[in-house]
């Protein structure tokens, strides 16, 4: 898609539709008032009756006399007082869906001249990349022909001033970036596990990273056999697919030899299909385990979103990439295995695979001397009894990193909440059979799984976010989110 700026005023720019924003009770915006006046007040004739502006509503205005823009899309934005980011970028998603497809391939939007609160015009043109590509996104990838989607909008352009050109078009820039990153992350969700597996996503990463230049190694089972990750290939074991433990390295920030800058590096839990193993989960929403590789996922479209921008930052993404099957060669109840740490660690229930893979990748990440490791995993079914689709549970001891996060993801409005890990919760893991056991019982399960991870993190700051329930949106709308690519990437970018 492209994004550009246009400072021609709101009636007389030519496109196939033009989005304004509308308040509640009917207040205009300025575009919508100089659109109500250029038509002989087509508009507050509507704003009167039909359409009061009501936060997310939408409506379509066809062939208003006076204005150049072949439709008027009227886009509720509720109370001025009410308005926050996140209301602002709901109604900056509604209006990019209620684009018809098929014919129109352009649009405007004078939806940036909007104030709200924590969000600057840079930030607002972000956003408005972001929606226009994700409502661009169709899921096609394993649909006869037939069913394939019209194609949808390819041209954006945003009004804006000639002095906030700039501005806008570096906001934008950065948000095509976000938008594809995330992109990325949903389509690899969706796939089914027999598509995406462990190989696909090693091949993915690799692919990306040749197009956007970021480097990709991808080791094998052999390779991390004799890495000793026991842990990880404890849970690979119980599958016919190969593991694969996938490494990206993107220098942004130069500096020479031991000057370069320490890099921040991002741990990926990819399970591209979580079946429990031995500890089987119930069948009826088994389906939705092919999510269980959205970490992954998200760090991938993260590597390609800031390779794409070519940000002075160095970051190293680290997947670790298998599937959790029963079989004869699977972890069972009980089982004692040996981490690459040379922890050991008693298997209580196969289904905690995730921190099993995670952990091990966490010792890994020791070799990078890095500034901060921050895993990200769709780690437990507690964590979306606690937080819900709302918000990703951030985990961290160090308060300086998890402000620091906290703030990114407010900036990206992909939120997080940060979650408990006192060392009160530790004595849930102790085991009499191994150093640990690999799970802490019902009370704070997602507490408990963090602290699992804590112990492997001992030589750099490191945080955790579990986005179990965050990653993918189920109902009507059932799919990848593509989150949090934006937290991640507003997290480098500024
Ligand atoms: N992948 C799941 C977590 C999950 C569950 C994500 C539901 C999204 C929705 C993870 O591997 C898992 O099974 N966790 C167990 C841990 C338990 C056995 C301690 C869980 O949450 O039930
Ligand atoms: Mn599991
Ligand atoms: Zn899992």
């Amino acid at each position: 898609m492209e994004f550009s700026t246009s400072s021609v005023a709101p009636e007389k720019i030519k496109t196939t539709t033009l989005a304004v924003g509308v308040h509640a009770d009917g207040q205009l915006t300025a575009a919508a008032e100089a659109l109500d006046e250029a038509s002989g007040g087509a508009i507050g004739r509507v704003t009167k009756t039909e359409f009061k502006g009501e936060h997310g509503k939408v409506l379509m205005l066809r062939e208003l006399s006076g204005v150049a823009a072949r439709r008027v899309l009227l886009v509720g934005l509720g109370k001025p007082e009410e308005l926050t980011a996140r209301r602002y970028v709901a109604a900056l998603g509604a209006a990019a869906r209620a684009l018809p497809s098929g014919e129109a391939t352009d649009a405007a939007s004078a939806l940036l001249d909007i104030e709200v609160p924590g969000l600057d015009l840079k930030q607002r043109a972000r956003q408005l990349a972001m929606a226009a590509l994700q409502a661009n996104y169709h899921y096609d990838a394993t649909l006869s022909k037939s069913d394939k989607p019209a194609p949808g909008l390819k041209k954006c352009v945003a009004l804006a001033s000639r002095a906030n050109s700039a501005t806008v078009k570096q906001g934008l820039r950065e948000g095509a970036a976000i938008g594809t990153g995330m992109n990325t992350a949903r389509h690899l969700g969706n796939l089914p596990g027999n598509i995406c597996t462990p190989t696909y996503l090693a091949q993915t990463a690799k692919q990306l990273g040749t197009e956007h230049g970021f480097k990709v190694e991808i080791l094998e089972r052999k390779q991390i056999e004799a890495l000793k990750m026991g842990a990880f290939l404890s849970v690979a074991r119980g599958s016919d697919e190969p593991p694969r433990f996938i490494v990206m390295q993107y220098q942004g920030a130069k500096g020479r030899g031991s000057k370069a800058p320490a890099p921040t590096v991002l741990v990926g839990k990819g399970v591209t299909f979580d079946s429990g193993g031995i500890s089987i989960k119930p069948a009826a929403t088994m389906d939705e385990m092919k999510y269980d590789m959205c970490g992954a996922a998200s760090v991938i479209g993260t590597m390609q979103a800031i390779a794409e921008l070519q940000l002075p930052v160095n970051v190293v993404g680290l997947v670790a990439a298998c599937e959790n099957l029963p079989s004869g060669r699977a972890n069972k109840p009980g089982d004692v295995i040996t981490s690459m740490s040379g922890k050991t660690i008693e298997v209580l229930n196969t289904d905690a695979e995730g921190r099993l893979i995670l952990c091990d990748a966490l010792t890994y990440a020791e070799r990078f001397k890095p500034d901060a490791v921050i895993d990200i995993a769709t780690l437990t079914g507690a964590c979306v009894v606690a937080l819900g689709h709302i918000n990703s549970g951030l985990f961290s001891s160090d308060d300086d990193l998890a402000n620091e996060l906290l703030d990114a993801s407010r900036r990206a409005v992909d939120p997080a909440w940060r979650m408990p890990l006192d060392d009160e919760y530790q004595p849930q893991l102790k085991s009499r059979f191994a150093d640990m056991a690999n799970i802490g019982g019902m009370p704070a399960g997602s507490v408990t799984a963090a602290c699992f991870l804590s112990r492997f993190t001992k030589g750099y700051r490191w945080a955790h976010l579990d986005i179990a329930g965050t990653a993918w949106k189920g109902g009507t709308e059932k799919g990848g989110s593509g989150r949090p690519v934006p937290f991640w990437v507003n997290y480098f970018l500024d």
